[in-house]
């Protein structure tokens, strides 16, 4: 096959079977992305038939784990974070530590090095977002407080990793490892390559936190005041891929940190809504891409070989990690209901755990028959991760029947200091998405010439505004000078004066039209009678706007013209006046 075609067929290939087992899985009331994997497994090259371009399909994989952690960022909320730091940062590092030690003393049974089981027990240590995500979407919890907390408790998981996935390569040699292929070993002393790798990182998240918040939505909104759809998913894309490739090239952190950043940044504009939506169509093709890419490593003998490896792998996820979680949490004196919600949201593995075995096998930390085995274990714990929700729930009701007065009391006061503060901050999120859309409502309500136009476009015009002033005496528009843009009156009166005569315009108006539909000069003398708050729209915005909503220009010219059509005919009116009155005149002379 030419190598041009490969990247055809292993896309469309891979599409095609992806849809058919997703479907499948669907319907077996399973994670689509179980579906995705298994469609991998059958154009891998350890199952007969088509076999898709490895090395092509990791790539591709590699854009798939940009936009995902791009997601990731896109809706993290620091304040979220925040404010539920209390249960999450000691419980998921708690657990993180507890997990890999479990996967440690696993690797030692089999008789693994301890490197390799470190990396094991850092992969079975991180549950998969993506999985969680869907989990709560379905079951409408992501907003509750059990959905903020295990929310968070992932986040801290993922960044955890991120750490893990940046030290992984300084570390690799020291543990029994290798240099990656093309690398160099690393010939300083370890604490200096630690020193030099943690600055980077503190380097990098230093200027995304000073840089990108005013770079990036300013970048946006410059492209979100074009009007093109097309361009500002461009512009998104861009942003998330260049500052993931740009913080790897100049920092050396992982692409998939970069890409957090990028989110995280995006999540901070007021654009972020429309950014996540363009993007997600993208997002969701490429995931596919990876968790094919994951399949396609996946070497089935594994489940033949060694059944009972995967089964005690499996037993560390979805048994030893939900009773860890679940016992830091009580510890913690949080409620035995949270407990359990968190324990069955953690209990499988995931894309973490995927990109740190891939990670472990260039550096020699993880065997290809470890890889397999934590690919067996993922898709296993996925499969029956519905069941550990349902486990919780029975668990739940059997607690509370059996010690009603315990779980009844235990942990209230910190569940409810938990649930009022995500109140507050729900709060807080909410009025600022209602400040906006009240502040496009009042405008079409004042404007009504623009209740026509959709909602995106309606936002975007508010972007291309520029708000002005006037005090009472100011010649707003000035006749016979040079017309450069259109002013509609927020509040406050204006007064034109034409051919002698006074007219008088109101909230709700506008002005200044004449000269941009025509190119001739301004017709008439504006000023304010009042204080006046103004939008105005530049010459170029106006043209630009009205070209993509030709209902909105033909509003203006047909207001322009009853406008031209009223001074002609007071014109007309008033020359008719002036001979009448010259021929009194005349008459009485
Ligand atoms: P323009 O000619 O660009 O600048 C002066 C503006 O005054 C003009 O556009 C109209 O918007 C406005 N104008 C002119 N005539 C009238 C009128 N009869 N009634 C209300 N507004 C007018």
């Amino acid at each position: 096959m030419p190598h041009d075609v490969n990247i055809v067929a292993t896309i469309a290939v891979g599409f095609v079977l992806a849809s058919i087992f997703g479907y499948i899985a669907d319907r077996l009331r399973l994670p689509a992305l179980v579906g995705f994997v298994v469609a991998g497994i059958f154009i891998g090259p350890f199952t007969p038939g088509f076999v898709a371009d490895t090395a092509m399909a990791g790539q591709l994989a590699e854009i798939g784990i940009i936009l995902l952690m791009f997601g990731v960022g896109l809706h993290f909320s620091a304040s979220d974070l925040l404010a539920v730091r209390g249960i999450v940062l000691p419980g998921a590092l708690g657990q993180i530590a507890l997990a890999t030690l479990m996967g440690i003393g696993l690797c030692w049974l089999w008789g693994w090095d301890f490197g390799h089981g470190l990396v094991l027990g850092l992969c079975v240590s991180v549950a998969s977002t993506v999985v969680l995500l869907k989990a709560l979407e379905e079951r409408n919890l992501v907003e509750s407080t059990l959905g903020r907390v295990t929310i968070g408790w992932l986040i801290v998981e993922d960044l955890a990793m991120v750490l893990a996935l940046v030290l992984l390569p300084a570390f690799a040699p020291m543990m029994g490892g290798h240099a990656a292929a093309g690398e160099a070993a690393a010939d300083a002393p370890i604490w200096l390559v630690l020193v030099l790798t943690l600055a980077k990182v503190a380097g990098f998240a230093l200027i995304a936190a000073l840089v990108g918040p005013r770079v990036v939505p300013w970048v946006l909104i410059k492209v979100a005041r074009t009007g093109s759809r097309e361009l500002f998913t461009l512009s998104v894309l861009a942003l998330a891929l260049g500052i993931a490739l740009g913080s790897a090239a100049a920092f050396g952190v992982s692409f998939a940190l970069g890409a957090f950043f990028a989110g995280v940044i995006l999540s901070e504009s007021q654009l972020s809504h429309r950014a996540a939506a363009n993007s997600l169509p993208l997002q969701d093709a490429f995931s596919v891409l990876f968790f094919l890419s994951i399949g396609m490593l996946f070497d089935p003998t594994v489940l033949m070989e060694r059944p009972q490896d995967v089964l005690a792998l499996v037993a560390v996820i979805v048994l030893g990690k939900p009773i860890n979680a679940m016992l830091i949490i009580l510890l913690l004196r949080y409620p035995v209901g949270l407990a359990l919600g968190v324990a069955s949201g953690i209990a499988q593995i995931g894309e973490f755990s995927f990109i740190l075995a891939g990670l472990g096998t260039s550096y020699g930390l993880v065997s290809k028959e470890g890889q397999s085995l934590i690919l067996a274990a993922a898709l296993v714990s996925i499969a029956i991760n519905p069941l550990a929700f349902a486990a919780a729930e029975i668990i739940g009701r059997r607690i509370g029947v059996r010690f009603p007065r315990w779980s009844a009391s235990w942990g209230r006061p910190k569940q409810h200091a938990l649930n009022v503060e995500l109140e507050r901050i729900r709060a807080q999120s909410e009025k600022r998405e209602h400040e906006q859309a009240r502040k496009i409502t009042e405008f079409v309500e004042t404007f009504p010439l623009f209740s026509a136009v959709d909602g995106e476009a309606q936002e975007e015009l508010l972007l291309l505004f520029v708000p002005k002033t006037a005090s009472p005496g100011d010649r707003v528009v000035r006749v016979g000078a040079k017309g450069d843009a259109m002013y509609f009156v927020v509040s406050g009166l204006v007064e034109v004066s034409v051919n002698g005569k006074a007219v008088q315009l109101k909230a709700g108006s506008f002005f200044g039209e004449m000269a941009l539909l025509t190119g001739a000069p301004r017709t008439a003398d504006v000023t304010a009678v009042d204080y006046c708050n103004f939008l105005v729209l530049s010459l170029r915005d106006f043209r630009l706007f009205t070209s993509r909503h030709p209902a909105v220009r033909s509003a203006v010219q047909a207001m322009a013209e009853e406008r031209l059509a009223m001074n002609r005919a007071a014109a007309t009116a008033a020359e008719v006046a002036a001979a009448t009155v010259d021929h009194s005149a005349a008459a009485d002379k």
